[in-house]
């Protein structure tokens, strides 16, 4: 007699995805699966903006190829606006499900097998999205940039930089980013069951090279404008 799979309804479906949500693990796996959307997004925003070292003419075609396709635009958009809500609510829920199985704090506290950017991950998180939302409203709308010109991105990023004050945000944004970065890729790794012992030296080398990457990369852009490289 052969055996007959039985289908899930929909109803069923939705209970096992509510109850894989429900569990810590379920969350570490949904923290995973929307950071490395986001590490994807930053290396290849990283990389499109360092044309800006090319001339006005290639960042700006390179920035209008992206909205050509406006369906596009918006379905790539939308999957980046879910995955950083989810990751946020991921993040909240799990530090609230730690705080409640340790309400009491320790008595004498000592960093064993955590690192700087490990125990900094809330804030350099949180710091994260408040310069996303700056970000957005100074280079995308020009909501405060004081010289914005619309589908002029290499005119905004250079004139937008000459200004100290907001290179130095930028740059220390991205100094938050690296110590995020740094450690979200080793847990992710950790999440998503790839922590062999043999391969942790190969993780934290990886996850080394890509934080140097992006940080540098994003970086050199205010500092080239600064130092007049760009112009
Ligand atoms: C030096 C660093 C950076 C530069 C020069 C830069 C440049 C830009 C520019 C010029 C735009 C507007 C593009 C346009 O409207 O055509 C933009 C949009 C954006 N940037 Fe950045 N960016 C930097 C760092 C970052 C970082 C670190 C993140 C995320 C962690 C980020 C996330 C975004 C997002 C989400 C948008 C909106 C994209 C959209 O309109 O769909 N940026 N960036």
């Amino acid at each position: 007699m052969s055996v007959k799979e039985i289908p899930l309804s929909d109803e069923r479906r939705s209970h096992w995805l509510l109850l894989f949500w429900r569990s810590t693990v379920g969350k570490k796996v949904v923290m995973a699966l929307t950071g490395a959307i986001g590490v994807g997004y930053v290396v290849a925003h990283m990389l499109g903006n360092l044309l800006v070292f090319e001339g006005p003419e290639k960042i700006n075609t390179y920035a209008a190829l992206l909205k050509s396709d406006s369906n596009l635009l918006w379905t790539a958009r939308g999957i980046l606006i879910v995955a950083v809500v989810l990751h946020i609510f991921a993040a909240y829920q799990l530090a609230r499900l730690s705080q409640k199985s340790r309400p009491v704090g320790y008595k004498r506290w000592r960093a064993v097998g955590s690192d700087f950017a490990s125990r900094t991950m809330r804030w350099t998180g949180l710091l994260l999205a408040l310069f996303i939302v700056y970000h957005l409203l100074h280079l995308t709308t020009g909501t405060v940039h004081p010289d914005f010109v619309e589908a002029d991105v290499h005119h905004n990023v250079v004139s937008g930089f000459r200004v100290w004050y907001v290179s130095a945000v930028y740059i220390v944004a991205m100094l938050m980013l690296a110590l995020h970065l740094y450690h979200g890729v080793w847990s992710m790794c950790e999440s998503l069951g790839v922590n062999y012992p043999k391969y942790n030296r190969l993780i934290r080398a990886l996850a080394t090279i890509l934080t140097v990457i992006v940080a540098v990369g994003f970086i050199s852009i205010p500092a080239a404008v600064l130092l007049r490289f760009i112009s």
